[in-house]
This record gives structure tokens, C-alpha cells and sequence, in this order.
């Protein structure tokens, strides 16, 4: 599809990012989560910058087996097998699956594998209450994992519901309850994502599982990536194609719920919802041009947006905004 808004991703700016989190937990490994085509950046694109992590997770076996196309390294699927036949996938490319609710069991114990080759992580459900085994089912869910022929290792994970919060105790309630469950499985541990590998060491056990903050986004609540020593890995950007001068009073764009307060200059600029740019984005939501910091105006349209260029005669068409 060729339209002019432009996301240009910096590898740099990832492999900046990765070694952040290395230092910040330097006595975990880095299972580095790319699902979602590395959270929009183009997987097989960026796969380069993550030469230094231990592992990647994508969330489903068919993201896993693609994945296994392009790179050697361990790959955990983290929503695990949705069908039986999702094992043989595991087996055959070397997958390893997280098993988070008992059907899944079910499954393997019907299955039977010449080879015992399949590493597995055990979710176990601290709190969020999205994936994972209630606490008093973790113990059985690991020993009918540990006891079956084909695995030959079982680690245990968790996840956060409140880690980009610091000051949210829930935190600390979520891994006591997670150290309570596995503390007599011999097991290698995970509980960590960006905001935990950043706010919260004591989340860092034998593996961190660092997301959002590797593509340069600050996990916390109030604080910027930049405060974080975080560098941005997507510069998106979009062409000015109309300068319109309006009066006070004129309404801009659809259900004209921008009332021109003063006569004004606008920019209509080449990217709308369907480039992925956020419907809902409000008039708040920062512009910058020619180093000028603007703001939105109006509705977001399917390829246009408005903005604000008020006073500043130096910008005209065809200028790069970045948004
Ligand atoms: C199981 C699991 N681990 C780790 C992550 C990474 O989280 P974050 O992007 O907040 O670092 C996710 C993200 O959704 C996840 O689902």
C-alpha cells in the first residue's frame, strides 16, 4: 500500500533498549516479548536487534512457527496450545509452550511422544486473573507436566496486574503468592515485565520478560521513556497537503466539533485511522513540525488529521510532521 505516513524504525534504538533491561536485571536471562509482530514494529524486520536476548515469546503457536522460520533461538508461545495438534508443532520446531489451564494437560496426557523434548512453562495466576492455574492447582499442574515422558523441563510464570503502578502494593501480594506456590518446585521462575525488569528487582528471578520498553515506551504510569534512559524504536511521520486559513468560528472536520476560538492556520496532514493513527485522539494530542510542538484539531478522518499552525509561517506543504 503506498501512502505517505511513514513509520521508520531505528534498530539502534532497540538494541539501546535491550541492553537496558540487561543492565537493570543482570542476573536474569531476557525472554523478550515480540508478539504482535514485535508489537507492530515488523518481526522479521527488527529480529536483528534482538541478537542479545536469551529467548523470544510471541503469543500463538502459528506467530511461534513463523517465528521459527527466521531464527534459532528458544521461543516460548504464551497463550500455549489451543488444539492437541498443537504439540506435534511444539515437538517438531521447537517450541515451548506455556500450559495455563487444565484442558491443555488434558491434552498432553493423551499424547503420546517418542521423544522427551518438549521444555514447557507452567502459568500460575497470582491475581491478574487472565491466564494461568488458581494457586492450589499449581502443585498437581506441575507434577502431571514434570511426570510426563515428553517434557524435560518445566519453568513457572506469572504476570503483573499493577507493576506500572509503584505505588500499588498489589505487586508484592502477587509474588508472595507466586513464591509461596513454587517455592518447593525445582523450577526456573519468570515474573518480570518491563515494569518490573525497571521498578521491581525483587520480580527478576531466572527470567524477565521485558516488552513495551524495548520498543522505547515507558511502562510507568506519569514517567517518560526518556526518564528511563529508554530511546523511541517507531518515529512515525505524515506530509502537510493543505494549509487552510480559517476565521473565528469556522467548525473543522466531522460533526464540526471544532470551533475555530480565533481565526487560525491549519495543517491537514496525510494520515488518518486508516494508517492506524488512534480514532479517538483528542485535541490535546501533540503534533510536532519544524520544531514547533502543536496539537490536533477536530476529528481524526479516515486519512487526514488537523492541526494547528497558528503563527508559525515557516511550515508549508509537503513539511514532515511527526505525530
Ligand atoms: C505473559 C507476558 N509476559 C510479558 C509481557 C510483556 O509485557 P510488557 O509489554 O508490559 O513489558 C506480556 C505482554 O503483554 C505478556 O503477556
Amino acid at each position: 500500500m503506498n501512502r505517505p505516513a511513514r513509520a521508520t524504525i531505528d534498530l539502534e534504538a532497540i538494541r539501546h533498549n535491550v541492553k537496558v533491561a540487561k543492565r537493570a536485571a543482570p542476573q536474569s536471562r531476557v525472554l523478550a516479548a515480540v508478539k504482535a509482530d514485535a508489537y507492530g514494529h515488523g518481526l522479521t524486520r527488527v529480529l536483528s536487534a534482538f541478537e542479545e536476548v536469551d529467548a523470544l515469546a510471541v503469543a500463538s503457536v502459528e506467530e511461534a512457527v513463523a517465528l521459527r522460520a527466521v531464527s534459532d533461538k528458544d521461543i516460548v508461545v504464551l497463550q500455549g496450545i489451543r488444539q492437541p495438534e498443537h504439540l506435534a508443532l511444539c515437538t517438531k520446531h521447537a517450541l515451548q509452550p506455556v500450559f495455563h489451564q487444565s484442558q491443555q494437560l488434558d491434552w498432553l496426557s493423551r499424547w503420546s511422544s517418542q521423544d522427551s523434548m518438549l521444555s514447557v512453562w507452567l502459568k500460575v495466576d497470582s491475581g491478574m486473573h487472565r491466564l494461568g492455574f488458581d494457586l492450589d492447582a499449581v502443585e498437581r499442574a506441575f507434577v502431571r507436566l514434570s511426570d510426563h515422558a515428553a517434557v524435560n523441563r518445566v519453568a513457572c510464570m506469572t504476570h503483573m496486574a499493577c507493576a506500572d503502578d509503584r505505588s500499588d502494593d498489589y505487586t508484592l501480594q502477587q509474588l508472595k503468592a507466586f513464591e509461596r506456590v513454587t517455592a518447593d518446585l525445582s523450577a526456573p521462575r519468570s515474573a518480570a515485565n518491563s515494569a518490573c525488569v525497571l521498578g521491581w528487582p525483587q520480580a527478576h528471578y531466572d527470567w524477565v520478560r521485558p516488552g513495551i520498553m524495548l520498543y522505547g515506551a515507558s511502562p510507568f504510569i506519569g514517567d517518560t521513556a526518556q526518564d528511563w534512559g529508554l530511546q523511541p524504536a517507531m518515529r512515525l511521520t505524515a506530509p502537510i497537503v493543505a494549509i487552510k486559513h480559517c476565521r473565528k468560528g469556522d467548525a473543522v472536520g466531522y460533526g464540526r466539533s471544532w470551533v475555530c476560538p480565533k481565526p487560525m492556520t491549519l495543517g491537514v496532514v496525510a494520515i488518518g485511522y486508516g494508517d492506524g493513527y488512534p480514532r479517538h485522539a483528542n485535541n490535546q494530542t501533540p503534533a510536532w513540525v519544524k520544531g514547533h510542538t502543536t496539537h490536533l484539531v477536530g476529528r481524526v478522518s479516515m486519512d487526514m488529521i488537523a492541526i494547528d499552525l497558528t503563527g508559525y509561517t515557516d511550515v508549508s506543504i509537503d513539511d514532515e510532521v511527526v505525530l
